[in-house]
């Protein structure tokens, strides 16, 4: 299995879960996301297609990211 560190950009304050900014939106290609952000609404979520950075991960194996 290869593994890369990869570096985004995150500019709000969502550690304390009172600000989100949106600049660590990234597009996902394939995989399911634990979605933890304050950002997106319930509809952006349940397309799984995009994703914040800063603070959300993968529920799957693999996770393809769009960058
Ligand atoms: S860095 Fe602001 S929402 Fe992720």
């Amino acid at each position: 299995m290869f593994k890369k560190s990869v570096s985004f950009l995150a500019d709000c304050l969502l550690i304390l879960y009172i600000v989100a900014c949106g600049t660590c939106k990234v597009n996902v290609i394939r995989g399911d996301i634990d979605h933890q952000d304050v950002y997106l609404n319930a509809t952006e979520r349940a397309k799984n297609n995009v994703m914040m950075t800063c603070i959300s991960r993968s529920l799957s194996n693999r996770l393809i990211l769009d960058i």
